[in-house]
């Protein structure tokens, strides 16, 4: 494969579940950061977005991952909240994604948000696989820190071994009354046409490598397949979260999910009452690893590339609104990416 890494998408990967299951624990462990630390009463309500790079994840996988069998740049994570009240956030994120992970507490098993979830990601027909998490909380479980699934099973007794199964095919049994068929992720072929389901904990790391491997191996099928995406192209993004930040005015997070934008770039952002026309003034990019959310510390940059989230200041951005398109102008006709913009 003679593919610059760099000119590939990274692809987008929403986390859905139910509230408390343990989305946001999930990625801080991947991220090795504590974004759940910094929320309000710790639930999740707004859309985050992280980009992991591939050698993180690779790191993170260990044996089960060889970067070299892989050229995609990384894996830009899109964190939900899984309270009821977050509908149209839970469907905003699953529109955005290419693959998802379905987050399910092991305890608690399938809840209302889960089944939303389920419905949100077959609508829009992403593949997905399930994290079922909090392993680490079954009666005798006795946890090895950040290991692969494989050996952690092996070092459980029979009794623990018991119960966890007992949980898991429970998962795979209500996956199944959806209409998915599902199966423990070491027994799936093709993570296309069956769920693939992984024990995971957010607390101890146990499956996370496992997890990781396989959204790896699921995106880069994926992508393939599926996706001849031009990334140079005009950039075509979603606002995540309009704010104020300090020297800047009014932002906009924003995940880019096609093309680029580049800072002397022209925008087209839906508006409260009309779409708004604004030139860039800086584009400002979050640390690898760190949320778009909490981060304090961004980085200008001249260009960004999808997938990505970006902090867009521009002037007259006071009437943009979560949700909303945001499209470069670029070489087009302005009226006609309005036009696009209304149309969205
Ligand atoms: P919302 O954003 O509100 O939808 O919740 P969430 O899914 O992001 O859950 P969050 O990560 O905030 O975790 C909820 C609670 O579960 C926290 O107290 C976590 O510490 C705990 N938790 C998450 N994952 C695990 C796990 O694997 N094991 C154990 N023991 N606790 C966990
Ligand atoms: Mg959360």
């Amino acid at each position: 494969d003679t593919r610059d890494p760099t000119s590939l998408r990274t692809p987008i990967v929403a986390v859905l579940g139910h509230v408390d299951h343990g989305k946001t624990s999930l990625l801080d462990k991947i991220r090795g950061s504590a974004v759940i630390e910094g929320e309000a009463g710790a639930i999740t309500q707004h859309i985050g977005a992280t980009a992991v790079p591939l050698d993180i994840i690779s790191s993170i996988a260990g044996d089960l991952v060889d970067p070299d069998d892989f050229d995609l740049p990384g894996l830009l994570f899109i964190d939900t909240p899984g309270h009821h009240s977050f509908t149209t956030l839970r469907s905003r994120g699953g529109a955005l994604a290419d693959i998802a992970i379905l987050v399910v507490d092991v305890n608690d098993g399938f809840q209302p948000q889960t089944l939303e979830a389920l419905d949100i990601l077959r609508r829009s027909q992403t593949p997905f696989i399930v994290a079922a998490n909090k392993i680490d909380t079954v009666p005798g479980w006795n946890a090895s820190e950040d290991s692969p699934i494989n050996d952690t099973y092996e070092s459980q007794s029979d009794r623990v071994r018991q119960r966890l199964d007992e949980r898991l095919y429970e998962i795979i049994g209500n996956l199944s009354d959806e209409g998915f068929s599902a199966d423990l992720y070491w027994r799936v072929q093709n993570f296309q046409r069956n769920v693939g389901v992984v024990p995971v904990s957010a607390m101890t790391g146990e499956g996370v490598p496992d997890l990781l491997t396989v959204m790896m191996g699921l995106s880069q099928r994926y992508m393939k397949e599926e996706m001849e995406i031009d990334v140079t192209g005009p950039g075509v993004g979603t606002v995540l979260e309009v704010k104020e930040e300090k020297g800047f005015g009014t932002t906009i997070d924003t995940v880019l999910y096609d093309g680029t934008i580049r800072a002397d770039d022209q925008l087209v952002v839906g508006g409260m009452n009309e779409p708004i026309v604004t030139d860039v003034r800086a584009l400002l990019q979050p640390r690898p690893l760190a949320e778009i959310r909490t981060e304090s510390r961004f980085e200008k940059v001249d260009e960004v590339s999808a997938a990505a989230g970006i902090k867009v200041a521009a002037p007259e951005l006071a009437n943009a609104m979560a949700g909303a398109p945001v499209r470069v102008v670029r070489d087009r006709d302005l009226d006609d990416v309005i036009e696009e913009v209304q149309a969205e």
